[in-house]
């Protein structure tokens, strides 16, 4: 049995909201931007979008745990999905591709996927760390956790540090041709926001 996608959309939340962290570079909010990315790439990429949605709107839903425990929160995200997804009877025949993608989802994990599903989650989730959502992500992230916004010295892992060490490395990692073009505008908006905020720091601007 096929449902809708905002049939779907709604019964994931009434299950999932309430598993997110209150972190908000990765609360529900993100896992609403990363499902409305992946139905844009989508469109011009193929995929099937109810595992999309089912992907996207999951996970992230461990994260908590990664945070208060240090598990993975990629591998705990599937678990919890999967638990979802047959709660609420989703299609049993596409629940391992919704695992799969949430699984291969991660960053520092340095996976190629090979499904389609899961290129693209990689790239929304990715996107979603670019541009002026990115920064704000950043910001949000590092304050939370006590981290200087900047550095006077070099290499002390200041939020600025992490531009440098992740961000401005994501547009090269991705897997689809939309989503390359989606994160040029993005990238030249973090860079002419660093470039801005550094001028600033030094009273230039
Ligand atoms: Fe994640
Ligand atoms: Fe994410």
């Amino acid at each position: 049995m096929s449902i809708s996608i905002d049939n779907l959309l709604e019964s994931i939340r009434r299950e999932a909201e309430k598993h997110y962290s209150d972190d908000p570079s990765h609360d529900w909010l993100h896992a609403e931007r990363v499902c409305k990315m992946c139905m844009r790439i989508c469109e011009k990429e193929g995929g099937d979008p109810q595992v999309l949605v089912a992907a996207a709107l999951l996970h992230d839903v461990g994260m908590r745990y990664e945070l208060e425990q240090g598990i993975d929160h990629s591998e705990k995200s599937a678990e919890i999905a999967g638990e979802i997804l047959s709660r609420i009877g989703f299609q049993s025949e596409k629940i391992s591709m919704v695992l799969e993608a949430i699984r291969e989802h991660r960053f520092r994990k340095g996976v190629k996927p090979v499904s389609i599903e899961s290129r693209i989650l990689q790239d929304a989730d990715r996107l979603d760390a670019m541009g002026a959502i990115g920064v704000a992500r950043t910001f949000s992230h590092g304050g939370r956790r006590g981290i200087p916004m900047y550095s006077s010295s070099r290499s002390t892992g200041s939020t600025v540090d992490h531009f440098y060490e992740k961000l401005l490395k994501l547009k090269n990692s991705l897997n689809t041709e939309t989503a390359r073009r989606i994160a040029e505008e993005r990238h030249a908006f973090m860079e002419a926001f660093l470039s801005r905020f550094l001028k600033e720091i030094e009273g230039e601007a």
